[in-house]
């Protein structure tokens, strides 16, 4: 049953990548990203709102309240600047002003789901910047079918992140929780922590996705003296790789038994998540197809990791098949899983994740420091300013470009 479900995937996602991409001579193009130098645009922010917190802090700029920091630069050139958390459905903010936008500007950390539909029905929209790293609440092949140009803040918060999974790894390592939750709790019971908890040193802890911020996690763990290993679609120069200490693993199932420990650091394309196209026949000239999308990290996949592996994961929710997770987490395949990223965003109050047990999960937070804010406003800023003028952006940027698609979106 097993191999017939993973055949039936693998054949339903070749047949998904069949599809000829959107031509880039039609729709593509049609939208002329520095086509209007000079006019007044109206550009649409979508950020979490911080309520109190907004001004405990004069570098909290990635709330919906500070809005980047860049509203009196923006309405002093003679722009709108609409800024909003409400984001979702049809009635909300961001959908009354869809139809007449230039530029949406939202972040991973409260994502503005752009569809296919919401593109379809924003006519004067040309450009999408994300505030931070991860464009994929955008539907990419939809953008670049409309000559959208689409933009992220590269490299903005790589450091934030790595230092967060270091701390998640160390945390389910050591069995953190359950101490801290312990002392809240009155209790003192050493031996209900101690039985598994344990040193990093000598563990293998291996990276799936050795871009950014996998290298410098690596970095990080090096003086920690583990076994380092690395998946990814590219090799490492031999030097860097000397230098980083790693070890490269063409093959992820057969890098994945061998680790303690599995950090994710891909970004979520057609590729990391793993899709099955469902076709029902209800007659013989009818039927009904839909897509579930389940997560490069499945089932059959986890259960070929070692027992009690712990999982962390600040890429993105939809790279995991979520009930997979719970499944594995609930029979102790999984010995602990942590990070900051669900699907969907913010994780309703009944996502499974959120009671399954041994998980060390927060909302959405690695990637949203002050000093990362204060790096992706900044490259907003700087996008923005280019775009006013008509100049390319740092071409590191750019996930949606005259109708094409960044290589790994691919
Ligand atoms: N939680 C957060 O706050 C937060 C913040 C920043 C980024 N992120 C996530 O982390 C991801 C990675 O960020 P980055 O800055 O390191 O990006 P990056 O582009 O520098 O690195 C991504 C790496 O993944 C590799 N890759 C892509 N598809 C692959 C596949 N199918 N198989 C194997 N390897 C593959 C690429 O070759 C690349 O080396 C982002 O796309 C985003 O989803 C999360």
């Amino acid at each position: 049953m097993a191999m017939m479900m993973m055949n039936l995937k693998r054949a339903a996602t070749s047949a998904i990548r069949a599809f000829p991409a959107a031509p880039s001579s039609t729709g593509a193009l049609a939208r002329h990203l520095h086509g209007s130098v000079g006019e007044s645009k109206k550009i649409v922010g979508v950020f979490y709102k911080a309520n109190e917190y907004a001004e405990k802090n004069p570098n909290f700029l990635g709330c919906a309240e500070n809005a980047l920091g860049i509203r009196s630069w923006l309405e002093s050139q003679g722009h709108q600047y609409i800024v909003t958390d409400d984001k979702d459905g049809p009635n909300s903010e961001l959908e009354k002003h869809i139809p007449d936008l230039h530029v949406l500007i939202s972040t991973p950390f409260h994502p503005a789901y752009v569809t296919a539909e919401r593109i379809k029905k924003a006519k004067n929209l040309q450009l999408l910047l994300t505030a931070g790293i991860g464009s994929d609440h955008i539907d990419l092949p939809a953008a670049a079918a409309a000559g959208l140009t689409v933009a992220e803040v590269t490299g903005s918060n790589v450091v934030s992140v790595a230092e967060d999974e270091l701390m998640r790894i160390l945390i389910l390592m050591r069995n953190f929780l359950p101490g801290y939750h312990q002392v809240i709790n009155g209790e003192w019971d050493v031996a209900g922590i101690a039985y598994r908890a344990y040193d990093l040193e000598a563990k293998t802890i291996g990276t799936v996705g050795c871009g950014r911020i996998g290298k410098l996690l690596l970095q990080r763990l090096k003086p920690f003296g583990c076994n380092l290993l690395y998946h990814d679609r590219l090799k490492m120069e031999p030097d860097l790789e000397k230098q980083i200490g790693a070890k490269f693993e063409e093959d992820l199932d057969a890098m994945l038994p061998k680790c303690d420990v599995v950090v994710i650091n891909t970004p979520l394309t057609e590729k990391t998540k793993c899709v099955l196209a469902v076709r029902i026949e209800l007659c013989k000239f009818q039927f009904f197809q839909y897509r579930v999308d389940l997560g490069m990290f499945d089932k059959d996949r986890i259960s070929k990791m070692k027992k009690g592996v712990l999982i962390v994961n600040n890429a993105r929710g939809a790279i995991m098949d979520t009930q997979a997770v719970v499944d594995g987490c609930s029979s102790g395949q999984i010995g602990g899983y942590s990070g900051d990223v669900w699907y969907p965003q913010p994780a309703p109050k009944d996502h499974p994740w959120r009671y399954m047990p041994n998980q060390a999960m927060t909302p959405h937070i690695s990637g949203t420091t002050i000093d990362a804010q204060l790096r992706y406003a900044a490259g907003v800023k700087d996008m923005l300013d280019r775009y006013f003028k008509g100049e390319d952006f740092p071409a590191q940027n750019y996930i949606v470009k005259e109708g094409q698609l960044a290589s790994q979106y691919k």
